[in-house]
């Protein structure tokens, strides 16, 4: 399986996000898998952010591109043939002010292009063409945005990359949030942390073999991690 792996957090060795996608991997090796690894580091590799000259060439017809709107979209056309190349795509990133890291922002600036990841089908209909995509993402957070929390409704991550990625045709993304890991006791970041793993390793078995597994639910997942705590 031919992985493109993703981090977007500007911490390194500190970095929980890049933890737990390194983590996921490695459950993924564990269990068998035969993978190669595209990887970017968007806090390296930071895609330009939107220009006037990349707004005006990617509107601009194929056909009618000039040299230099071909030169600006370069980049930005390679990066675009890395996920379409990939059978799955491994997003790791933390919330920061509620939403993604800009770097990772700047990516799906880059990313979103029409006749690359998104396409008008002769009905007038808008496709993506991220369909065949596994795709899970990774985030952490600082706070407890889940259900119930006083925090759960200013999470401008969750349907911000659903909607992005919803657009270029990933349907039914795979979310592994791991909270609070932050504004928390020591405890209750510890047990995050570990949900985390949980849910990672049994979305790993999912991908390893479908069949076998059910996709990992993360509400039940989270139940059972609560309930062992309880013991
Ligand atoms: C600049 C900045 C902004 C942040 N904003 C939020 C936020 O809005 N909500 C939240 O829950 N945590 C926030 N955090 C905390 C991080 O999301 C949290 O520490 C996360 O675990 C960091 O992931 P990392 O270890 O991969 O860098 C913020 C952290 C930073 C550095």
């Amino acid at each position: 399986m031919k992985i493109m792996h993703v981090d977007a957090s500007a911490k390194r060795e500190r970095s929980n996000s890049r933890a737990l996608s390194q983590h996921f991997l490695e459950r993924l090796r564990e269990e068998g898998l035969d993978i190669e690894v595209d990887y970017l580091d968007v806090t390296v590799d930071t895609p330009p952010h939107v220009s006037e000259a990349f707004a005006i060439a990617t509107y601009t017809p194929l056909d009618e591109r000039t040299p230099a709107m071909k030169a600006t979209l370069a980049a930005s056309d390679a990066l675009c043939k890395r996920l379409l190349d990939a059978d799955a795509l491994v997003f790791a990133m933390p919330m920061y002010n509620w939403s993604m890291p800009s770097v990772f922002k700047a990516f799906v600036d880059s990313i979103t292009r029409t006749g690359l990841t998104y396409v008008f089908t002769d009905d007038g209909r808008i496709e993506g063409r991220l369909a065949r995509q596994k795709v899970l993402f990774i985030t952490s957070r600082g706070a407890d945005l889940r259900a119930g929390s006083p925090y759960s409704s200013m999470d401008a991550l969750t349907p911000a990359l659903k909607a992005a990625f919803g657009f270029l045709g990933v349907a039914d993304p795979t979310f592994v949030d791991a909270q609070p890991l932050q504004f928390s006791d020591q405890a209750a970041r510890i047990e995050a942390l570990e949900r985390a793993r949980t849910e990672l390793a049994a979305v790993a078995a999912h991908w390893v073999n479908p069949a076998k597994s059910e996709p990992a639910s993360a509400s039940e997942l989270n139940n059972d991690v609560m309930a062992l705590s309880q013991e």
